[in-house]
């Protein structure tokens, strides 16, 4: 067996990874500060205006070094470049992986089966461009010749989690006499609550979708077709002249969207070499550039760009985005940490760990290696995450004493954008704490030191050695927020080369999907529909259907 294809865990990296692990077991994150007073300086990484602090991790030099050779053995270099260069990485869908194509430059090429996709994502960029200047400056007209000030995103997993994260994020930079909503989930609740209070001659639906053919999404388009035209006109030449007006899609699918009646004129493309968790600088990013405009939307594709520069050409050494994937592979295989926990200390980035559930879990929940067979070790560890401070006051208290190990990614920034007081200062302080205490803990003697009654003295102690890093910007901006998303889809990159998985393909969510379209016809069907499913779910169905109909009919 050649080195590329020995088992991962078989490999002479990954067991001096494990002959290491064991040798340092005891050493804790006190033991290695107290050796290298230089650690907390040393131990950082720098890059397009993002600053890592990797030293409250529970690695030392040897450790980055093993794994450091660990991705030399599973070829990272050639994979980054192979991702660049448009191969078709994903190979269980046959598609290339090109996110990068959507913030390269103008003027540079990238051939893909000899066509240049820059030029193709440059001239929908520009038709957003304009097209968002149109809406924002007025000159965009409703049916009734109203301007548009309501903007209803409707999608689903990346044609939502995307938009609606990046408009969070930059709101402070969006305009603030439009309205921005977000409709997801086929609960109609969603849809009502989203519209209810808005005027239809003032409002354009987005409609996100890379297939066009998503249930929740097609479902969501069509509530929002017949409530528009409930409005503006019933009849056809009415109901075209609406469309037309107060609907536009974002695609891969022009006969899909034709098919819904949307001319493919208001249609702005992307490809299917975009996937939907990658797509939020896309066209997919069309809500995010009404909110925020062009040129901030450019703004923040350089900075991905800046960060993809850096992942493509920095050494594993002082590469951002390979620190943080070999780290949590360490973390993961290693330490055996199961989860992750994402912290960004800014409000505006409280969608940020729902946005980076599906990056990281959709991208490498996966259970088979390139070629099909079993993987025998864990991949993707579960992410969640809240915006501190909120966190600190429900579930770090598992971070810091429970049974569990919790790396946490701290994100915060040195100036704050709505100034009050000391508030920022307050917020910052908080995140400082919580990384030294995590890493540090308090020993027995501590507690006992303060007087603590010697029964109480286990419950106060704070083990410390809970791993973390730190992501430091100078402020939450567009250039910034892109640099950000890049680290971390880079550093999932990273993660699905070491465990040799496909990180760009989702086929666990499509049986749920499947098995959903026989319920539903056995849920809608006027007779009592025959049942093959288990005798959990049938009972289920006709417990349902049984409550349902009673409601309907007055008789519950
Ligand atoms: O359900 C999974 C998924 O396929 C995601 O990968 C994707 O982001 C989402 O559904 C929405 O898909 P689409 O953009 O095609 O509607």
């Amino acid at each position: 067996m050649d080195a590329q294809t020995t088992p991962l865990t078989q490999r002479p990296q990954w067991q001096s990874l494990l002959r290491h692990r064991d040798a340092i077991k005891t050493t804790q994150l006190r033991d290695l500060f107290a050796a290298d007073p230089q650690r907390g300086e040393r131990l950082t990484a720098e890059a397009a205006g993002l600053y890592l602090d990797y030293s409250k991790q529970r690695v030392n030099d040897d450790t980055l070094r093993l794994l450091r050779e660990l991705a030399d053995a599973c070829g990272l270099r050639a994979r980054i470049d192979a991702m660049f260069r448009g191969d078709r990485i994903n190979t269980t869908e046959n598609r290339a992986v090109l996110h990068v194509a959507l913030r390269a430059p103008a003027g540079e090429k990238i051939l893909l089966d000899g066509h240049d996709v820059v030029a193709d994502v440059q001239a929908v960029l520009d038709r957003m461009a304009s097209f968002s200047e149109r809406v924002r400056s007025g000159n965009w007209k409703g049916h009734t010749g109203k301007p548009i000030r309501n903007i209803v995103n409707i999608g689903i997993g990346g044609s939502d989690l995307g938009p609606v994260m990046a408009f969070e994020a930059l709101r402070h930079y969006s305009r603030r006499d439009m309205n921005f909503r977000f409709v997801s989930n086929v609960d109609a609740t969603d849809f009502v609550e989203a519209t209810h209070d808005l005027d239809a001659a003032e409002t354009l639906f987005v409609i996100c979708s890379k297939t066009f053919t998503t249930l929740e999404t097609l479902t969501n388009a069509h509530a929002a077709r017949s409530w528009c035209l409930k409005v503006l006109g019933e009849d056809e030449t009415d109901a075209n002249g609406a469309i037309a007006k107060h609907f536009v899609a974002v695609s891969t699918n022009a006969d899909g969207v034709k098919k819904f009646g949307i001319d493919t004129a208001n249609m702005f493309e992307f490809w299917d070499w975009v996937g939907g968790r990658y797509s939020m600088d896309s066209a997919i990013g069309l809500s995010t550039m009404l909110a925020i405009g062009a040129q901030n939307f450019r703004a923040m594709l350089a900075g991905f760009r800046a960060m993809d520069e850096h992942f493509r050409s920095e050494p594993l050494e002082r590469n951002l985005p390979a620190l943080m994937g070999l780290l949590a592979v360490w973390n993961n295989n290693f330490l055996g940490a199961e989860a992750v926990a994402v912290l960004p200390y800014a409000q505006y980035l409280k969608r940020f760990p729902a946005y980076l559930q599906q990056l990281t879990m959709e991208s490498n929940g996966k259970h088979v290696m390139l070629n099909g067979t079993h993987v025998d070790y864990s991949t993707c560890p579960i992410f969640w995450g809240e915006p501190g401070t909120n966190g600190q006051h429900s579930f770090y208290q598992l971070i810091h004493q429970g049974t569990r190990l919790i790396p946490c990614d701290f994100i915060g920034f040195c100036q704050g954008l709505n100034p009050l007081g000391n508030q920022h200062d307050l917020l910052m302080a908080n995140v400082f704490a919580q990384s030294e205490a995590l890493a540090f803990g308090k020993t027995p003697d501590q507690v006992r030191a303060e007087g603590t009654p010697p029964a109480l003295v286990p419950h106060r102690v704070c083990e410390g050695n809970r791993p973390s890093n730190t992501i430091l910007a100078e402020r939450l901006d567009p250039q910034t927020l892109g640099a950000l998303v890049a680290l971390y889809e880079h550093a999932v990159f990273v993660q699905g080369v070491v465990w040799n998985i496909d990180s760009f393909d989702q086929w666990g969510v499509e049986l749920g999907k499947q098995l959903a379209k026989t319920t539903a016809a056995e849920i809608a069907s006027k007779d009592e529909p025959k049942l093959a499913h288990d005798s959990s779910t049938n009972a289920l169905i006709r417990r349902y259907r049984q409550l349902r109909d009673d409601a309907t009919s007055g008789k519950a």
